[in-house]
């Protein structure tokens, strides 16, 4: 093979990469009926997370190689990378086969390729471009170490100065490399040039029988190509395959988010007791108070005031909202400036309008509620028939008595008031006010008449 020119682009140039991501894992040890890389980290998959990573950072283009019978997980990668082409390994030989599972991709002329596993979440977009950044300046792989707590069971780092020599399997290695604690992590960035002719030439001589990716760096190098390590944290290239591990890689994304929302200028009065999902949009000025749970879709303006033990899913609070303590919003809750949703209330697939307050014990359902109206505590909107859910709509300064059940489809025109109790089944107008509940009597002086006979009783010994 011909020595290639030391650079691949002017470093103006941004070099077309391609990523492959390595899905075709069973992960039984997940014991699931879930693939292994569809569990979730912070609310979305754990290829999610590497497909997301690379789109931040280095892919022009995606190759997801999955097993067999995998049409959920190639689904899932184009959702999040649309364009991802999909290539299926129908036995799993190794890593360099899964690779190469994605060949057709790899000969369209890439500058760099970067493998990755879908089972390592935690990768962070700027590894990737250092990882590319290590070919574009002249090395024909550039492999992920990192340093190992316990380095057992993975592929060892044997450096010759500054550069890659080898990467031995645990199984392979001898007692002095066993030693070595400059792991592989498993990432990899290949010179897109010469990437399908090296990855053809590793054959499978060692304990497993199997292809293995690490090979590629004495084959590029008996080809008098350079290889190089770059480095990151253990946690970044954790690799997920049971539960417990699933755990471990959601407490440090999690503590990543929280970091990143803290140095966003959001309060989080204690950081351990709120949970974001990746894609959780919070402003600065934003305050945070314990035991909060944010689902995905959820975006939060400044000024807003999230009380203790609130779950938050698919929904949009405003400037200066304030919501809980003890709330749950749902998808489609979308909470105006200066709104307030109180304890104890759920709101769903409805709008609170500017300054209205919910503040009480409340369901609030599909439907529109005006700028400032007032929402008694108790009030619900009955939305659904058992077939079909229908809307209320509650205008500007309306003022809605307490416990009030309000009927949908119903409107409740600005500027009126419903009675307390009032089980509201007709439209309505404006400045009126609606009372639906039995009317109150006052029966004089029979309060006093039934205690002094109950007492005479009692005192007769008659029942
Ligand atoms: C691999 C590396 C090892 C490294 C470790 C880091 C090789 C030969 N070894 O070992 O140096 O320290 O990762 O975690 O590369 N996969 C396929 N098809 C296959 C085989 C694997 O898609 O035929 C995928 C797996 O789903 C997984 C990834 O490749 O996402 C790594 O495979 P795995 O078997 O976990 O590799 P290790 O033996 O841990």
């Amino acid at each position: 093979m011909a020595i290639p020119s030391p650079s691949i682009s002017q470093p103006s140039a941004a070099p077309k990469t391609l990523s492959v991501v390595l899905a075709a894992g069973q992960g039984t040890r997940m014991r699931s009926a879930l693939p292994k890389v569809l569990h979730k980290v912070a609310g979305l998959s754990m290829i999610g997370h590497v497909l997301k990573a690379v789109s931040e950072s280095v892919a022009d283009a995606a190759t997801v190689v999955v097993g067999p019978d995998s049409d959920i997980v190639a689904d899932e990668a184009r959702k999040l990378f649309p364009d991802a082409r999909i290539a299926v390994q129908q036995d799993r030989l190794g890593t360099a086969h899964a690779v190469l599972q994605a060949r057709e991709s790899i000969g369209a002329g890439h500058d760099v390729v970067i493998v990755l596993y879908a089972d390592t979440p935690l990768v962070r977009p700027g590894t990737l471009t250092r990882l590319r950044d290590a070919v574009v300046n002249g090395a024909a792989v550039a492999a992920l170490g990192f340093e190992a707590g316990d380095p057992t069971g993975y592929g060892r780092f044997i450096m010759n100065g500054d550069e890659l020599a080898a990467i031995r399997e645990h199984k392979d290695a001898s007692e002095a490399e066993r030693r070595i604690t400059l792991c592989n992590g498993g990432l990899m960035a290949l010179d897109g040039r010469h990437a399908l002719e090296l990855l053809g030439r590793i054959g499978n001589a060692n304990s497993q029988k199997e292809f293995y990716l690490t090979d590629v760096v004495e084959v590029a190098r008996k080809a008098g190509l350079r290889a190089v390590a770059v480095t990151a944290s253990e946690d970044e290239v954790m690799g997920v395959d049971d539960r417990v591990k699933l755990a471990a890689a959601e407490r440090i994304m999690q503590d990543r988010l929280r970091e990143k929302a803290m140095r966003d200028g959001v309060t989080l009065i204690d950081p351990a007791s709120v949970y974001f999902s990746h894609d959780t949009k919070i402003a600065a000025d934003v305050t945070v108070e314990p035991h909060v749970f944010f689902g995905l879709n959820v975006s939060v303006e400044s000024d807003a005031v999230i009380h203790a033990h609130s779950h938050i899913e698919g929904a949009t609070i405003g400037k200066g909202v304030h919501v809980g303590p003890f709330v749950r919003l749902r998808p489609g809750a979308v909470l105006a400036e200066g709104s307030r949703v109180g304890n104890f209330c759920e709101v769903k697939n409805a709008a609170i309008g500017r300054g209205a307050k919910v503040n009480h014990l409340s369901y609030i359902g599909d439907a529109d509620v005006g700028a400032r109206a007032n929402i008694g505590a108790g009030t619900i909107t009955c939305n659904y028939d058992g077939y079909f859910k229908h809307r209320t709509a509650i205008g500007e300064n309306a003022f809605i008595g307490s416990n009030a059940s309000l009927v949908a489809p119903v409107t409740i025109a600005a500027g009126s008031y419903v009675g307390s109790g009032s089980v509201v089944t007709k439209d309505v107008p404006e400045g009126a006010l609606a009372i639906g509940r039995g009317q109150q009597v006052n029966k004089e002086g029979w309060a006093s008449r039934f205690h002094a006979a109950m007492a005479q009783r009692k005192a007769a010994g008659t029942a």
